[in-house]
């Protein structure tokens, strides 16, 4: 079986993070998105894996994931193009995969348990797909899949306005080489892009079978800040500790804690877990929990807590930064000398106010 992920699309949700580099490069816990879908085919004995680039800055997924040999898989470029819709990613994909099964990973999606489950029996089987579903809160943001009883699959709409069920499809999908004559059958949708659920569909219009399974543990879409930080949250509460850098004497550190080599934490620290400290950082404030900092980083003064620092940042401020996302060689300092700061209040009668 060979392995499809997809790294292309704009990531117009995570500007500006995004205005420098691809969306799958975003760390959560100090790990590019994409590296967790790769290391799930590695572990699902997946190592022919194609990985298909957009326009937004492909060369940095490149140079980050280079032949693959790092991972102990083997990874082949292929070029997308402007993105057209998922279909039209696995379109492009077609002469990679030949005739074989394969694994469409979307690379900015996350699960807790990867997807040995998922991927078992599949290839011997004479379904032409098998999606991955979750139920969720807000169905009409996904594709949303329609089940008999034994689990097939009846009927598949993206972003439907009244949604059947509230089975989400998650970016995760097995395909036998029937998909590639199911999409050159299907038409762009409204927002003008080949969906991959319509092809699904397409297979179904055809009387082929589709199956599915439900995701146990969680899953994200790292599309939007609030999701990415979500995502960290999840991941640091599988963090296990281990400290390769220098403590002085006098930091304070408890819970779960990750420290990378060359990091430096200074005496007045506190740091509450679990939180997860990249390579040659300079930590000389309070880190509460839910926090990762990138490499080469310096914080200084204040509290963090609960948000991302992507890495090379200079942090050197007496406020508290909680739920943000801090990307590359961001400084944020405080103004020495400068006035007091103003509250602007419009409250009525009988209030409180606690500053
Ligand atoms: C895409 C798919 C959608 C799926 C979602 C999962 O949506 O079109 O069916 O539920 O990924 O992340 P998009 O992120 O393109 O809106």
């Amino acid at each position: 079986m060979k392995g499809l992920i997809l790294s292309g699309g704009h990531g117009t949700r995570l500007r500006p993070l995004t205005h420098t580099g691809p969306k799958q490069l975003i760390p959560i816990a100090n790990k590019p998105v994409l590296y967790y879908a790769i290391e799930d085919l590695k572990e699902a004995g997946v190592t022919e894996i194609g990985l298909i680039l957009g326009t937004n800055m492909p060369e940095k997924v490149q140079e980050a994931v280079g032949d693959g040999s790092r991972f102990g898989v083997n990874i082949t470029y292929i070029m997308q193009g402007e993105p057209k819709g998922l279909a039209h990613a696995v379109a492009v994909a077609q002469e990679f995969v030949g005739d074989e099964s394969f694994i469409m990973y979307l690379g900015d999606n996350i699960l807790k348990s990867g997807i040995m489950e998922f991927v078992e029996g599949f290839e011997d089987s004479d379904y032409q797909a098998r999606i991955l579903l979750q139920p969720v809160e807000n169905p009409r943001q996904f594709g949303v899949a329609e089940l008999d009883n034994n689990g097939n699959v009846i009927n598949l709409v993206e972003k439907p306005e009244h949604p059947k069920s509230d089975l989400a499809l998650v970016g995760i999908y097995l395909f036998k080489s029937s998909i590639f004559e199911a999409i050159t059958q299907i038409k762009p949708s409204w927002r003008g892009e080949l969906e991959i659920t319509d092809a699904i569909q397409q297979l179904l219009n055809s009387n082929l079978k589709v199956d599915s399974h439900i995701v146990r543990g969680w899953w994200k879409d790292t599309g939007k800040p609030e999701d990415v930080l979500d995502a960290n949250h999840l991941i640091l509460d599988m963090l296990e500790s281990q400290i390769n850098g220098e403590v002085e004497d006098g930091a304070k550190i408890s819970g779960r804690v990750f420290i990378g080599k060359g990091s430096r934490i200074k005496k007045n620290t506190v740091i509450r877990g679990p939180v997860s400290i990249g390579e040659n950082c300079e930590i000389d404030a309070y880190i509460g929990p839910y926090t990762s900092i990138g490499d080469n980083s310096v914080i200084k003064g204040g509290e963090i807590e609960s948000s991302i620092v992507v890495g090379d940042a200079v942090i050197k401020c007496n406020e508290r930064i909680i739920d943000s996302l801090i990307g590359n060689h961001s400084h944020i300092i405080s103004m020495e000398n400068s006035l007091p700061k103003g509250y602007r209040f419009i409250i009525g009668e009988n209030s409180l106010v606690n500053i």
